[in-house]
């Protein structure tokens, strides 16, 4: 079987100056792909700026034979989103695949988070990947080709203590990449999100120190590389990664109780069937599920 090569194809990055962004701009572009490194070069909370990031890892890319572009635009504005699609056209022809991997952190327990944190995080995690693959593509649409990653987290799938805007903002861009799958389908752009692990600015100070030499951006990125491939076909999926295991998250809906006379005392009374996980509705068909749901209460 032949390697996995990204000749003649474009891709933006976003968030691509450090950690995992910038591993998965490396591997990309090691790969033959013609990269926009986008970063605004911020602190971890998003603020200030800096266009320095964004051009290290392209100075490493170039260095290296490979081509690419730096961008310091914000994701979060309609503005910037645009622009740094626009780079990719404008320097490279095409648009072929989106990393929306850009992402900051405004962690405060739930009783203190300020409506500027909840937003804020939202705004560059949800919006950023909204406005961002939606610059791209009536691009992918009228070539019949794209490919976009999401970034979405444990913290978003699962929870997780002093993250309400951020497992907020996770979640959403679930709900973001199975409607893209959807959607893209028939214009062949495929869409799936990561849940990944890796230690990074972002996780050094909350994941134990063994975790650094295992948990590396680098096992991390061949995912999203793979998800970005013209071979990988699969659409609307999520994905958990770390230290190089991947497995496949799905959505899944319990057998259910039913009943012709739904009370509160009728739901009491049935709580544990009502609860039970054995898979019922198949998570397979992407865009069948919410129906599949429907019919099992008719
Ligand atoms: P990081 O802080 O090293 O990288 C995030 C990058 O996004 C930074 O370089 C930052 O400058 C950039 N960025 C922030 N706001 C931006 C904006 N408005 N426009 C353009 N660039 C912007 O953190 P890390 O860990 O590499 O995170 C990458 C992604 O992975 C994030 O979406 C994060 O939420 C997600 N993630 C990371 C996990 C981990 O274990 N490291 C776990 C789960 C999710």
């Amino acid at each position: 079987m032949q390697d996995l090569r990204f000749d003649g194809k474009v891709a933006v990055v976003t968030g691509a100056g450090h950690g995992l962004g910038r591993s998965h701009a490396l591997l990309l572009a090691e790969r033959g792909a013609k990269v926009v490194v986008n970063d605004l070069g911020g602190a971890l909370d998003g603020s200030g700026a800096s266009a320095g990031p964004a051009a290290e890892v392209v100075e490493l890319i170039t260095k290296d034979g490979g081509e690419a572009l730096a961008n310091a635009d914000n994701v979060a504005t309609p503005e910037g989103a645009q622009a740094i699609v626009r780079a990719a056209l404008d320097t490279f022809g095409r648009i072929d695949i989106v990393v929306n991997n850009a992402g900051i952190l405004r962690d405060r327990s739930f009783g203190k988070m300020s409506v500027e944190e909840f937003d804020a995080v939202l705004a560059v995690h949800v919006r950023g990947s909204f406005l961002v693959s939606r610059a791209a593509f009536p691009h992918m649409k009228e070539q019949a080709y794209g490919r976009i990653v999401n970034t979405s987290s444990p913290a978003g799938l699962f929870g997780n203590f002093g993250q309400a805007n951020y497992s907020t903002a996770k979640m959403g861009l679930v709900g973001l990449t199975k409607t893209l799958g959807i959607e893209g389908a028939r214009a062949n752009i495929r869409a799936n999100a990561i849940a990944p692990v890796a230690w990074t600015r972002m996780t050094e100070e909350l994941l134990p120190a063994e975790f650094e030499a295992r948990f590396t951006p680098e096992r991390v990125s061949p995912l999203v590389a793979y998800l970005a491939h013209e071979s990988c076909e699969t659409t609307g999926e999520v994905f958990s990664v770390g230290a190089g295991r991947v497995a496949r998250v799905f959505v899944a809906e319990g057998p259910g109780w039913r009943t012709d006379d739904l009370t509160l005392e009728s739901i009491r009374d049935n709580w544990d069937a009502i609860m039970a996980e054995q898979p019922y509705i198949q998570p397979t068909r992407l865009g069948q599920q919410a129906a599949a749901s429907m019919q099992a209460m008719l």
